[in-house]
């Protein structure tokens, strides 16, 4: 999705699911989908991607977040939505990992934001700041 309007909750919700929906997670049958959302309206999604050697994975948000990346943005991002399978982990909302964590900080700091991240669950959807998840993180900036 590139750019136009902005989307709202729903839409970027459905974006993330819509990610899930091509998930390689054969090992952990546990398909991630996440969805972020740039000031200039575009939507990047990424799905969690496993492998043989288990440890080589890599998640929903780190695979969206090097789309980005890769893309060329530097920064802008504004709001991001993650989903999880339904029926799992007692449907509460998923929250990043302690990496993606990491790895969010790295292109919210690049453009001085502090993204809101839509944790999905089966029944709520927690809103929280990437400084709740991650504060004090570590950056690009401690490196200037
Ligand atoms: N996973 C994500 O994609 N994002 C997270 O924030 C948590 C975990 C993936 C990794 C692995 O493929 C599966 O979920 C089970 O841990």
């Amino acid at each position: 999705m590139d750019g136009g309007a902005t989307v709202n909750d729903d839409e970027l919700i459905a974006a993330a699911r819509e990610a899930a929906a091509t998930a390689y997670a054969p090992y952990s049958d546990y398909p991630v989908g996440a969805a972020l959302r740039f000031a200039d309206g575009a939507i990047i999604t990424g799905t969690n991607i496993e492998n043989a050697s288990y440890g080589l994975s890599l998640c929903a948000e780190t695979v969206a977040v090097a789309k980005a990346l890769a893309e060329g943005r530097r920064g802008g991002l504004e709001r991001l939505a993650v989903t999880g399978p339904k029926g799992k982990g007692g449907d509460a909302p998923i929250t990043p990992c302690g990496r993606c964590r990491q790895v969010l900080n790295e292109i919210a700091q690049l453009g001085g934001t502090d993204p809101a991240i839509l944790c999905v669950g089966a029944h709520e959807v927690m809103e929280l700041r990437l400084s709740d998840l991650l504060p004090h993180g570590f950056g690009p900036a401690h490196l200037d």
